[in-house]
């Protein structure tokens, strides 16, 4: 088995526990536990043991590799490998209810940072539907034993999806940015949790995704399953997908949307 296989494995493995973990705790009651970097940015408290739980899995699994988590924080491994993790990606969602919100889990070589790593295994896993979208570098994206591949856009425009993030300041220009995009739209969705709307676009289901501001752990999985599912993927003009901005497409599409996102 080749590493990035045996790395999908125990990511598929830990996906589905910590999913069942926090889907238990969503039917017990969600309490919000803190308030992050806005006040709409919240913590829950399932998100911290949800992301404990991936910590000590993995610490078990594969001790020595790093971990870079949205709840705990980050930590140097000396094996190269490092786990990016957002145990619930969508968290204004599940707090609400909405079935919109996933597991994202990804294992990345090289420096822990978007910039420079390569991402070796994804998964992201929505418990309320039980969908389990996954890929390895070189393995292709898989929905079950389905083998996913972007979509081709039509003559009525691209289905896009976005976020505007948790700081009112982005709003504004957010917005703005909209505009020029809605002529190259069919229609623009946002569902709220950026690995999804990642997996979407790998799944075919959406045909294009882009949003300024989001994390590595929000993107690292879906990114890779853009990429696996044959999507071209890009940051700010010219980069890789980062803080600054995050688009995914298929071939065709991409330089599209990135030429009305003018950023
Ligand atoms: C958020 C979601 C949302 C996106 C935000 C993310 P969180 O992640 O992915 O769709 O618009 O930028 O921060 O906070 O729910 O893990």
């Amino acid at each position: 088995m080749t590493l990035a296989a045996d790395l999908l494995d125990i990511a598929t493995r830990i996906a589905r526990d910590a999913g069942a973990l926090a889907h238990r705790r969503r039917q017990e009651g969600v309490t919000v536990a803190a308030t992050k970097s806005a006040a709409a940015d919240i913590v829950t408290a399932a998100d911290r043991e949800v992301e404990a739980y991936i910590r000590a899995e993995l610490a078990r699994e594969r001790p020595g590799d790093g971990f870079f988590g949205e709840e705990s924080g980050a930590e140097e491994g000396e094996t190269g490998i490092t786990w990016v993790v957002d145990p619930i990606d969508g968290t204004v969602n599940y707090a609400y209810g909405i079935p919109a919100w996933a597991v994202s889990i990804a294992a990345v070589e090289g420096p822990p940072d978007t910039a420079s790593w390569t991402a070796l295994a994804g998964v992201v896993f929505n418990p309320v539907t039980g969908e389990l979208f996954r890929a390895s570098r070189g393995g292709g994206a898989w929905l079950g034993d389905q083998r996913l591949a972007v979509s081709e856009v039509g003559p009525a425009g691209g289905l896009i999806a976005t976020g505007f993030g948790y700081d009112p300041a982005t709003h504004a220009p957010a917005l703005e940015q909209l505009s020029r995009v809605m002529p190259i739209a069919r229609d623009v969705r946002r569902i709220g949790a950026a690995s999804l709307d990642l997996a979407s676009v790998a799944a075919g289901r959406m045909d294009a995704y882009y949003e300024r501001g989001t994390h590595p752990w929000d993107h690292a999985a879906g990114a890779l399953l853009v990429a696996e599912a044959g999507g071209t993927l890009g940051g700010a003009p010219g980069g890789r997908p980062g803080r600054g901005m995050v688009i995914a497409a298929g071939a065709e599409f991409f330089p599209v949307l990135e030429a009305v996102l003018d950023y």
